[in-house]
This record gives structure tokens, C-alpha cells and sequence, in this order.
């Protein structure tokens, strides 16, 4: 899951047809088949349970994943490309799994959830594939720091790190596969239509950090009241009080181990760390 290369040497022209299959094939080959019904989730002690109990995150985690699922699958439906749909209905399913996974969790624990709100598909298919695979560029690169944190410091028992591993370097797989479908995808547009594809790139990064600054004034889109400033504080709630600076190389380091595996000639995310690593500058 955490290795892939493609067995031939030859270099690959990103938007390529041998680009396509390249990041479909990383996809699909890299499946981790394990069940949710399955998973035994550790016991956990007194103030271990309080710890996964206090993040203000899973409301907003299984909605997340919830909108996800059926986002990826509405896109996945209008691609004709055998092997590509084949990738993106995975990637669906990989999100419905999650999901799975996150409702097992609570109630193992017995967090008590909000009542879940409709997930409509979107009306543009497209849109929605890109809200998804721009927010979790985005919010991947944050959660591989903290989770990384919340290992280091201990708040998350050894065994309950383990059992959710598998979910954030899945979502690593995700933000690989997504980068790399959006360099291709742009390549093979007629030239005419590359303009219109860039604004509507904007045009989402626009509404996700509209969204965010929603999220952190504890506001979510619909107007109910969220999970308030998770990532801002984040490194508090999960036990280590990083600086942001400390946390941004954390972040950084773990988002470049976790795409260490993969075949050198599929493009990284770039954006969101490149963003981060000015951060830092300011920062220091
Ligand atoms: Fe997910
Ligand atoms: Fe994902």
C-alpha cells in the first residue's frame, strides 16, 4: 500500500496515455482490502477514551467523508475511460469505507454524533470531484502532522494509532492520485478549453478557503455550528503543544514520507506544502 512503482524504466510524458495508466494502476494496485465489520478496536484506558472523546472531529469527519464518497462516485460515473473509472470508483469506495470505519469507531467508543445531514450529489459532477480532491490536499498534509503528534506524544494509544493507519495513508494515496489526474486532465483539454478548466480551479480553491474561514469561526456552511478551530489549535487537542512553525515541519516531513514509496514520476501535491513551507518562513 505504502510502495508502487511501474515495472517499465521509461520516463512518461505527464498528461500521456502512459501517464493515465500509471496513476490508475498506483491506485488499484496500492488497495488495502481490510473490512471495517472487522477491525478490533482496542480497549482503551480511562483517560485514553477521554482523549479520543474530547476531539471536537468526528461530526465533522464523517460528513466529511460522507460528502466524499458520493462526490467521488457522481464524477466517477460520467468518466467513460475504463481504467480511470475503474480508479475513481475505488477511490468512492475507499471514501464510503472510511466512513464505515469512522462510524465503527464512535460507536466503539461511544461518542455521541450530531444527526447526519442529507449528502445530495452535486449538480456538476466535476465541481464536486474537485472540492473533494482539493480539500483533502489540503487537509491531508494538516492531519498527517497531527497525527503524527498525537503518536509522538502518546495521546493516542500505540494500538489505536495502528488500527487508523491505514485510513490516512489511504487519504495520502487519494491526494497522490488526484494531483496527477488534474496534470493530465488539464494536458488533453483543447487549448480553448484550458482557460475555462483554470478559473474553475480558482473558483474552488476560492469556496475551500471560504469554507475553512467558515469552519474556524465555528460556522459551517449550511449555518450550524461546527467543530470549532481543530487545525489552528490542533496540536493542543492532540496532546503536544507544537509552535506553528513546529508543526508546519511536521506536517511537511511526514507528507514527504508518506509519498516517499510511490514511483518518482508521478507528480507530488505541491501546492499546499509549498504554501506551508512560505508559512514557515513568516514564521521563523
Ligand atoms: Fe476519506
Ligand atoms: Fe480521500
Amino acid at each position: 500500500m505504502r510502495h508502487w512503482a511501474d515495472a517499465s524504466p521509461e520516463p512518461v510524458r505527464i498528461g500521456s496515455r502512459r501517464h493515465l495508466q500509471m496513476f490508475c494502476e498506483m491506485l488499484l494496485q496500492t488497495h488495502n482490502p481490510y473490512k471495517p465489520a472487522v477491525i478490533a478496536w482496542p480497549a482503551l484506558s480511562p483517560d485514553a477514551l477521554q482523549h479520543v472523546k474530547s476531539l471536537p472531529i468526528w461530526d465533522i469527519a464523517v460528513q466529511t467523508e460522507g460528502r466524499a464518497s458520493i462526490r467521488v462516485q457522481t464524477f466517477a460515473d460520467t468518466v467513460q475511460e475504463p481504467l480511470l473509472r475503474r480508479a475513481l470508483e475505488m477511490d468512492g469506495a475507499e471514501e464510503a469505507r472510511h466512513k464505515v470505519v469512522l462510524s465503527k469507531l464512535v460507536q466503539a467508543y461511544g461518542i455521541p454524533l450530531a444527526p447526519e445531514p442529507a449528502y445530495p450529489p452535486p449538480a456538476d459532477p466535476e465541481w464536486g470531484w474537485l472540492v473533494t480532491g482539493y480539500s483533502e490536499c489540503i487537509d491531508s498534509f494538516f492531519a498527517f502532522g497531527l497525527f503524527a503528534a498525537a503518536k509522538r506524544s502518546g495521546f493516542f494509544p500505540a494500538e489505536l494509532v495502528e488500527t487508523f493507519e491505514p485510513v490516512i495513508q489511504e487519504e495520502g494515496r487519494h491526494i497522490l492520485f488526484f494531483v496527477n489526474w488534474a496534470a493530465w486532465y488539464r494536458r488533453q483539454l483543447p487549448w480553448w478549453r484550458r482557460p475555462w478548466f483554470a478559473l474553475k480551479v480558482m473558483r474552488v480553491w476560492a469556496f475551500l478557503i471560504w469554507e475553512r474561514i467558515g469552519i474556524a469561526r465555528g460556522i459551517d456552511s449550511d449555518g450550524a455550528a461546527q467543530d470549532a478551530n481543530f487545525t489552528m489549535n490542533g496540536s493542543a487537542s492532540v496532546g503536544e503543544a507544537l509552535s506553528p512553525r513546529a508543526l508546519i515541519e511536521l506536517c511537511l516531513a511526514e507528507n514527504a514520507r508518506r509519498m516517499a514509496g510511490y514511483d518518482a514520476r508521478l507528480l507530488r501535491p505541491e501546492t499546499v506544502p509549498r504554501l506551508a513551507r512560505l508559512a514557515s518562513r513568516l514564521l521563523a
